[in-house]
């Protein structure tokens, strides 16, 4: 099942790869043919833009070899229904291309100027030393060309170790910025965070797991990061699109830097706040979202992110807002995980929960505050109660969690492994979402010491 799920991604990338090279080969042909400040140029480049953009946010690089009649991808040869993929080999073999890269951030001008470039005869492209020289006297960065020998350079993609390391360098220099007024990062954050979106969706299990390991020195920019990483895994469950998703993402990497302004000591007071202190913290919001608003090339969506991410769903948590503002879907998203992230780390004033404390904190202890259904589709993804976790129940039972669903993720089936009114050695499989008897809902996740308490005077004994 998954290898046909793998093979139907694969196919899929296939055609929209023919689909977005296809609209590349005819920008190139009209240019050709009308050249570039002909109105129907607008029109195409944008088309081709569009396909390609949106292809860079799953792949940051694409690298397509070029063969003397096709094009390919890894090796595989692209389909060419109608010949335009043919021709468009011919064009770049004729001008000695043997692999063509196509890079994320690559810009309609781009696109225009290399369709130009390919315009020109090869001989008058020889003439100006060939093509890679005419591509870097355009500055044209986001297209590479390669000839000769295919370029050895691995295209693996970025370890997500070295990924998670230049988000944090990144958030990093984007709070200093944003400190000292300065310019924050905005492409290499967009950049890092898309080889972050192209890591997960290949396989979460990495940074997800990098998520979890903390260090006291940088917790702000740390936690920026696994809010970012987070936000972008629960996005993905949601079934939102790439470009959706990396928005939210590189908006969720920016949530806290209005916390540049709060002085550090408060952040790291371990006893309880002043009243003045407490203003402090409240006022990051407001400082974020003005700082993040209006930057080029930065989604809108990061002000309102950096505005909305404390406010709470039952009218609660700052700033003040309004009962009837209900924040924006993905603010209510970036709270839900910024406040899993805060919970799941040691602070100096509380120790660390583990996931499941933090995940019924959420649910039981403080219902209303966040978003209900994205807080079930967390909690299925969080794993409330992870196969094989311990609960108390009601009754006063122990069980064990044998299996679970994503649609009810606080009632999974349990085996019950400890018991007052069951015949020893008789485990009893229980469904709790069917079941209805108050008795057997989970009152706690218990820790395996509890379970043999009720035998201690035997244990001592032993
Ligand atoms: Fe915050
Ligand atoms: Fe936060």
């Amino acid at each position: 099942m998954q290898q046909d799920n793998a093979n139907r991604q694969s196919d899929d990338m296939h055609t929209r790869i023919a689909d977005a090279l296809s609209k590349i080969s005819i920008c190139t042909r009209s240019v050709a043919q009308y050249g570039r400040s002909h109105p129907i140029i607008d029109e195409m480049v944008g088309n081709a833009h569009q396909a390609v953009a949106q292809l860079l946010v799953i792949q940051p690089t694409l690298a397509i070899a070029a063969g003397e009649s096709y094009l390919a991808l890894e090796s595989f040869p692209i389909e060419d229904g109608s010949g335009t993929l043919t021709a468009f080999a011919e064009t770049l073999h004729a001008r000695k291309v043997t692999e063509l890269r196509l890079i994320s951030g690559i810009t309609p001008a781009e696109l225009i100027d290399f369709a130009e470039i390919l315009s020109l005869s090869p001989e008058n492209l020889a003439i100006r030393g060939g093509i890679s020289s005419e591509m870097t006297r355009r500055q044209i960065s986001h297209i590479q060309t390669f000839s000769g020998v295919l370029p050895t350079e691995s295209r693996e993609a970025k370890d997500p170790a070295d990924i998670y390391e230049e988000s944090i360098m990144l958030v990093e220099q984007a709070m200093k910025a944003v400190e000292s007024g300065l310019q924050i990062p905005v492409p290499e954050i967009r950049a890092v965070v898309a080889e972050s979106l192209h890591s997960l969706i290949k396989d979460d299990s990495a940074l997800l797991a990098l998520t979890g390991i903390r260090s006291y020195d940088h917790y702000l920019s740390e936690h920026s990061v696994n809010v970012c990483i987070l936000s972008m895994v629960l996005s993905k469950d949601l079934g939102l699109d790439a470009a959706s998703t990396l928005e939210l993402g590189i908006s969720a990497l920016l949530h806290d830097v209005g916390k540049v302004f709060v002085n550090p000591d408060i952040v790291r007071k371990p006893g309880k706040l002043t009243e003045e202190e407490w203003q402090q913290i409240r006022r990051h919001p407001a400082e974020g979202a003005r700082a993040l608003a209006g930057l080029p090339d930065l989604p809108a969506l990061a002000s309102t992110i950096a505005l909305e991410h404390h406010v709470r769903s039952d009218g609660s948590g700052y700033p003040a807002v309004s009962m009837t503002h209900r924040p924006h879907l993905l603010s209510r998203l970036v709270a839900i995980v910024d406040t899993y992230d805060a919970l799941t780390t040691e602070r100096p004033y509380r120790e660390r929960w583990t996931a499941q404390q933090a995940i019924a904190w959420m649910l039981y202890e403080a219902p209303g505050q966040y978003d209900r259904q994205l807080m079930a589709r967390f909690a299925a993804r969080a794993r409330l109660y992870p196969l094989g976790s311990l609960v108390r129940l009601k009754k006063g039972d122990y069980a064990v969690v044998v299996a679970g669903s994503n649609a009810h993720p606080k009632q999974p089936t349990v085996r019950i492994i400890t018991s007052a009114d069951l015949p020893k050695d008789a485990p009893i499989e229980i469904d709790l979402f069917t079941n209805t008897d108050p008795a057997f809902e989970i009152d706690s996740i218990a820790q395996p010491v509890e379970v043999l308490l009720p035998y201690a005077d035997r244990l001592v004994a032993v």
